[in-house]
């Protein structure tokens, strides 16, 4: 490893992707300096992270209640996009979850700041954009998000003459759950993922495999892939994260047990491979067979709202984005089944007229209709 130590800004450090990102911190004393530190409500974990890694600006939800006394000598409390633009912050990992992320994103963008991109929210609704200000500003996006990432390590070295990608899917917890019976699923069966630990919008995304349509989405914005040549295939092992196929027909894949410190790690240290004694190894003896089956489309139809709403661009994605993370809030408190996710999702698509070549307020905009279209929905 080279000596140069990484200054960090997490958003979304109280999360399932910031918690990991700490502990892959850990695992490399002095090697990774965390300068900024940003979460929504849980003040408490935020007060201990900050603590513990001495930040030196935080930010979260109501600054007001988080008592100044615990954060540690020096320390102030500030906006995401202020945490994620300090001078000293040389990398950025995204990862908050849904659009709140995109406002910092585009900030630490524009600050030079290489982004290490979970929050997969923020491209599906603005990829354009997105992708825009990184050339403009000369900025490289990682990939975290497992998929991409194995894309991202397939490439590494040989960037030309792919003819095709493919992205597995475990197929979620109700990949074999009869049809007919899908409606009566609760927020407790769709929180138990059968292969990663994540946070619960995720969760409940790959169980109805709208975050399949939306890491198509990414993979089309950050390798500049066209839509024919992006693929998805069930693999219900999680270990095979992605595959590239070349023009000669040979295909390279990246496999590893499904563990997100891995990509976490590649992010943060890209473009070395330092050796984490705390990360599991892959044994293919134990694993013994690694399966795959075709993705039967009718069975996702949250895919297939994606996958269009992506082709279509302009605001669709935007409206996509903001009425799935509104049905997944509305499933969870019980006031939806799972089933109605796509059925709202559909129907405030269809109501949406998008503008062409969107700015960034027209996606906002949107963004906060699709909300208002959401919530009356579910009236
Ligand atoms: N978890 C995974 O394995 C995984 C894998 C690939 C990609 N991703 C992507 O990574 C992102 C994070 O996922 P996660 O599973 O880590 O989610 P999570 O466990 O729910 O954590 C979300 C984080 O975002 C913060 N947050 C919530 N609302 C916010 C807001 N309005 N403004 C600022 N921060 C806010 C939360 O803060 P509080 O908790 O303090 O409220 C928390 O720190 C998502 O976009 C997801 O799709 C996750």
């Amino acid at each position: 490893m080279d000596g140069k130590v990484r200054g960090l800004a997490i958003l979304g450090s109280t999360g399932s992707i910031g918690g990991q990102t700490l502990e892959v911190v850990r695992s490399f004393p002095g090697k990774l300096s965390v300068v900024g530190l940003a979460a929504g409500h849980n003040h408490e974990l935020l007060a201990r992270q900050a603590q513990e890694f001495k930040a030196r600006v935080v930010s979260c939800h109501s600054p007001g209640e988080m008592g100044a006394s615990w954060l540690p000598p020096g320390c102030h409390v500030t906006t995401p996009e202020e945490v994620a633009c300090h001078p000293d912050v040389n990398l950025v990992m995204a990862a908050s979850v849904g659009s709140a992320g995109l406002g910092p994103i585009m900030a630490a963008l524009g600050h030079g700041k290489t982004v290490a991109l979970a929050n997969k929210e923020p491209l599906v609704m603005a990829g354009e954009l997105i992708m825009a200000e990184a050339r403009r500003w000369g900025v490289d996006i990682l990939p975290v998000d497992s998929e991409p990432s194995a894309i991202w390590q397939c490439l590494r070295g040989e960037e030309r003459d792919v003819s095709r990608v493919v992205i597995t899917a475990s197929g979620g917890p109700f990949r074999q759950r009869p049809r007919g019976e899908l409606a009566s699923v609760t927020p407790e069966e769709a929180l138990r993922h059968p292969t990663w630990r994540m946070g619960k919008k995720i969760t409940v995304d790959s169980a109805t495999l709208m975050n399949k349509g939306f890491e198509v989405i990414e993979a089309h914005w950050l390798f500049d892939l066209p839509w024919e040549k992006i693929e998805v295939v069930i693999h219900p092992q999680s270990v095979i994260h992605a595959m590239v196929e070349f023009a000669d027909g040979s295909v390279k894949a990246q496999m590893s047990p499904p563990d997100m410190r891995l990509p976490i790690q590649y992010a943060l240290f890209y473009p070395q491979r330092p050796r984490n004694g705390a990360l599991p190894r892959l044994d293919p003896v134990e694993i013994g067979a690694l399966t795959f089956e075709a993705l039967e489309v009718d069975r996702y139809p949250c895919f297939g709202l994606a996958l269009e709403a992506g082709k279509k661009g302009m605001t669709y994605p935007a409206v996509l984005s903001a009425a799935d993370e509104v049905a997944v809030e509305l499933f969870l408190a019980g006031a939806i089944g799972f089933t109605e996710i796509p059925d709202l999702v559909g129907d405030v698509l269809s109501e949406h007229h998008s503008v062409s070549t969107p700015s960034l307020e027209d996606i906002l905009e949107a963004d906060a209709w699709a909300r208002r279209m959401a919530y009356a929905w579910a009236r």
